[in-house]
């Protein structure tokens, strides 16, 4: 055991020795550590014993706490009996794909092992969350609330809220990860979930009739008079959510990483893969608990009524539990223009600041040339070389098996192709591993055409992006004169309206390779995504982090990966991995300062 420790110790001296000759080292940022177990648990959120991803026998997982610039050190071990990858959605990685924990950028941390995650979250504020990104593992849990704190020196542009809560919404099938992929496999849909959790809790039994007994509900506390930040993530599979608290009305504040111009709204759609803080005030007469909803949309209400999540906000001189009906949600199934308006009037506030002291708004973007179009369309999934596929521009992403960059970096050739189509073509559709060759410092306009007939969600990773417009029917030149150019809201995950378009731009200033992809769970896994690859012609170890010295293996350079030794990893006691990791940190804040 001594001695192990004695050899682990060396190993991870070795490592910072040779993490000073690389970039790892960010100046004397402060590090914050986690160690993430990621195994199944048995949780019934809708009354039905299922199996659950947990993180640290948590579900949902643990929230990351972190301020800006600060050195996010996230230790994942894989307890699942599949691979595992854990992926930060919003959360930008400057020059640092090499983290970003996609099968593009990473190779799969096998089962029973365990990788550690390393980034700087450097200019960033917000709230963000974290998931599995494999295999539609997303669907059995794994996720927690992300969130970056602005350091105390800046400037928020409201006032310290009486606390900050975190809530993850999203639809929820009684049925596990792998029974759903089976029925993806066998081209079969989804269907209508089971339900929708919030904070992974089943409904509070509003009705009898539609919610069962027992049911475990989340109860969020507060104070009278008091005013919470309220970060909301829809981390579901495919379900549009409208977000509601009765009688109280949300104060929308910041979006995935950017302050917004604050308004008030009764209720918000809230996008599979999108998050939101709200300022709530807790202004009402406690004279019950009040209801706070997350109810599918754009669906037939009478049908889906099961599809709805309750939980309850409970003030803390209360007189006694929420009753009665839920507040109305919008009443639009067949018309989609209330919640389209409702996202443009999303803006940017331009005077607030953000990570750093001088004002986002400073950034024109309106006045910048665009160097690259890329009109992308989806149309419902389609059988390809006899399976079910769902494409971008025709093309059907699957089977890549040697991270991109990690490709590049070890001249392993035909991994993927550089190819991607800039706008839909007329040609049979087909699966490929085509990749977008984006120019570096590029300014790029991207359309997402939805020629499908559910709400998507679209997100990049790596960048957050100015979304400019929206509109009805297929985009043309000419949509262009209704761009939003001067306060767009900045960030990663857009909805796209059916038989609708929207337009995004963005600043490719951050090297790497970066996921581009459908935010529902089922069409990703059936395809719906590509990559942007972002090189700079005149790279020299400035602009993009290198390889971490701890990357794994796999595919066309699997000969390479050692058998990890998990014999050292278990048999250390956590109080002394503890100890290790400080004796690490004392030696990297020696050396970032001798530097
Ligand atoms: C998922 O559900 C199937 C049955 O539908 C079951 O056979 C399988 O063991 C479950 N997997 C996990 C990881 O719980
Ligand atoms: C997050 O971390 C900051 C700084 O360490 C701390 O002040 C704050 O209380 C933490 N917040 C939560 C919710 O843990
Ligand atoms: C695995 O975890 C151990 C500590 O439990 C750590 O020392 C080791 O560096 C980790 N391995 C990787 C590849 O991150
Ligand atoms: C915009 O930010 C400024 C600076 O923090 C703040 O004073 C102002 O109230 C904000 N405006 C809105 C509408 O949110
Ligand atoms: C409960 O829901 C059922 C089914 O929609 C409805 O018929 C009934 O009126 C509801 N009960 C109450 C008390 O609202
Ligand atoms: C929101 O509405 C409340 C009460 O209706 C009002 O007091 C508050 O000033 C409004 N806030 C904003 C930002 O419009
Ligand atoms: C509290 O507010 C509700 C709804 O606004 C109202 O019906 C009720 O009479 C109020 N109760 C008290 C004690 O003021
Ligand atoms: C919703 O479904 C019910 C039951 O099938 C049906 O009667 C009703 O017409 C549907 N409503 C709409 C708006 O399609
Ligand atoms: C944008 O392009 C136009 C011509 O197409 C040119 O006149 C203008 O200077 C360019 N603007 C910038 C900021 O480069
Ligand atoms: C991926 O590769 C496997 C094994 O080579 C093959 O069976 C499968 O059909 C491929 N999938 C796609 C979508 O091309
Ligand atoms: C990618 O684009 C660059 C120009 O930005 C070009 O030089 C290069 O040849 C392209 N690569 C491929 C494989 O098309
Ligand atoms: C899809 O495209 C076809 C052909 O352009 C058009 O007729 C149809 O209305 C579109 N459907 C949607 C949902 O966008």
């Amino acid at each position: 055991m001594a001695a192990l420790s004695r050899f682990s110790l060396f190993t991870l001296f070795s490592l910072a020795c040779i993490a000073l000759l690389s970039t790892l080292c960010s100046a004397g940022d402060p590090y914050v550590f986690y160690d993430f177990r990621v195994s199944y648990i048995t949780a019934s959120p809708l009354g039905v014993p299922q199996q659950v991803i947990a993180v640290n026998g948590k579900f949902p997982g643990p929230p990351i706490n972190a301020t800006t610039n600060n050195n996010v050190v996230v230790n994942v071990h894989n307890e699942l009996d599949e691979n595992f990858l854990m992926t930060w959605s919003g959360v930008q990685m400057r020059r640092n794909s090499w983290q970003d924990g996609v099968l593009g950028t990473n190779c799969p941390i096998p089962p029973s092992w365990n990788w550690t995650y390393q980034f700087q979250v450097k200019d960033q504020i917000g709230s963000f969350f974290y998931f599995p990104s494999l295999n539609l593992q997303r669907a059995s849990g794994g996720f927690g609330s992300f969130h970056i704190n602005n350091r105390a020196e800046i400037n928020v542009p409201f006032n310290l809220p009486a606390g900050d809560i975190f809530i993850t919404i999203g639809d929820w099938y009684t049925q596990n990860h792998t029974a759903l992929r089976t029925a993806l496999d066998a081209g079969k849909d989804l269907g209508m979930p089971d339900g929708v959790l919030i904070n992974g809790k089943g409904p509070y039994q509003y009705n009898n009739t539609l919610v069962p007994d027992g049911i475990q509900y989340e109860t969020i506390n507060v104070d009278s008079g008091k005013t919470y930040r309220i970060r909301v993530h829809n981390v579901g599979i495919s379900t549009s959510l409208n977000f509601r608290i009765q009688n109280h009305n949300l104060v929308l504040a910041e979006t995935e990483g950017y302050y917004t111009m604050q308004q008030n709204y009764t209720n918000l759609d809230i996008h599979v893969g999108q998050s939101y803080s709200f300022l709530i005030t807790m202004d009402q007469n406690a004279s019950s608990d009040y209801y706070i909803v997350a109810s599918a949309r754009f669906v037939n209400e009478s049908l889906w009524q099961r599809v709805t999540g309750v939980a309850v906000l409970h003030y803390s001189n209360s007189k006694g539990p929420a009753s009665g009906p839920l507040p109305d949600p919008p009443n639009d199934f067949y018309d989609k223009t209330w919640s389209m308006n409702q996202a443009l009037s999303i803006r940017q506030n331009g005077s607030a600041s953000g990570a750093r002291p001088n004002p986002q708004g400073s950034f024109h973007y309106g006045q910048i040339n665009v160097t690259d179009l890329y009109v992308i369309k989806t149309v419902p999934p389609q059988i390809i070389g006899g399976k079910l596929r769902a494409t971008l521009n025709g093309i059907s992403f699957a089977n890549l098996t040697t991270p991109i960059r990690l490709a590049d970096k070890n001249n392993v050739r035909g991994a993927y192709k550089l190819d991607f189509p800039n706008k839909p073509l007329n040609r049979t559709p087909r699966t490929d591993i085509s990749v977008i060759n984006a120019t570096y410092k590029g300014f790029i306009e991207i359309i997402f055409q939805n020629n499908n007939t559910a709400v998507q969600s679209f997100h990049l990773d790596g960048y957050s992006f100015f979304l400019v417009g929206m509109g009805f029917g297929d985009w043309t030149e000419n949509s262009r004169s209704a761009y939003n150019k001067w306060d767009a809201i900045t960030r990663s995950t857009t909805q796209v309206f059916p038989g609708a378009w929207t337009a995004v731009l963005v600043s490719l200033d951050n090297p790497g390779v970066w996921n581009l992809r459908t935010q529902n769970l089922d069409r990703w896994y059936l395809g719906q995504e590509t990559y942007l690859r972002i090189v700079n012609p005149e790279e020299s170890g400035e602009t993009e982090f290198g390889v971490p010295n701890n990357v794994l293996y796999c595919g066309a350079l699997a000969s390479r990966q050692q058998e990890q030794k998990h014999s050292s990893a278990t048999s250390i006691s956590r109080g002394s991995s503890r100890l290790l990791i400080s004796l690490l940190v004392a030696f990297f804040t020696l050396v970032c300062t001798f530097r």
